[in-house]
């Protein structure tokens, strides 16, 4: 999607796998970002391509690291489904294989132009282009992934709202 087609897409969707690390602690910034704003209008939630942890709230982990941020984790983990594709404007993999997953249930070729990559929302100057799975992984990546997506999702916020 390129700048001019993001200008006030507003029904924001966040997908990773388990819908219990990265696409709920993307929801909680962008939700936080908005809120601090003065900007109206928006829809903004995550699931899962996943159906591991359906009904759970986020990882404790990522719940413990997103608190210090000020930012309370409180989903509700479900999974994506085609009629995502009607509710949003714009639904957003954490990366390549969501992304697949996503193309690959899209009902329609104009769904499939909602599906973008978080990615495209870092810093030019960034070393990543997928939000790495903090699963497996220590305290270090559960803070890497919440630099990622603040700085990813504060420029998603500017390119929708951009006059
Ligand atoms: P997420 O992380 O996709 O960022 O929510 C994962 C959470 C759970 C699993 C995999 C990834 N899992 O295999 O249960």
């Amino acid at each position: 999607m390129n700048d001019d087609e993001l200008k006030g897409m507003r029904r924001i969707l966040f997908v990773c796998l388990g819908n219990i690390c990265r696409s709920p602690a993307a929801e909680g910034i962008m939700r936080d970002i908005v809120d601090a704003s003065d900007a109206e209008g928006f829809t903004i939630d995550s699931a899962g391509t996943g159906r591991y942890h359906i009904g759970q709230l986020p990882d404790h982990r990522m719940r413990v690291h997103a608190r210090r941020r000020g930012i309370e984790l409180e989903h509700r983990c479900r999974q994506v489904s085609t009629s995502d594709f009607n509710d949003f404007d714009i639904i957003i993999g954490m990366d390549a294989n969501n992304i697949a997953d996503l193309h690959a249930i899209a009902p329609s070729p104009d769904d499939e132009r909602k599906i973008v990559a978080m990615s495209d929302f870092f810093n030019k100057s960034t070393r990543f282009d997928h939000v790495p799975d903090p699963y497996y992984e220590g305290a270090e990546g559960f803070e890497l992934v919440l630099d990622l997506l603040q700085e990813g999702c504060q420029n998603l916020f500017d390119a929708v709202t951009r006059k």
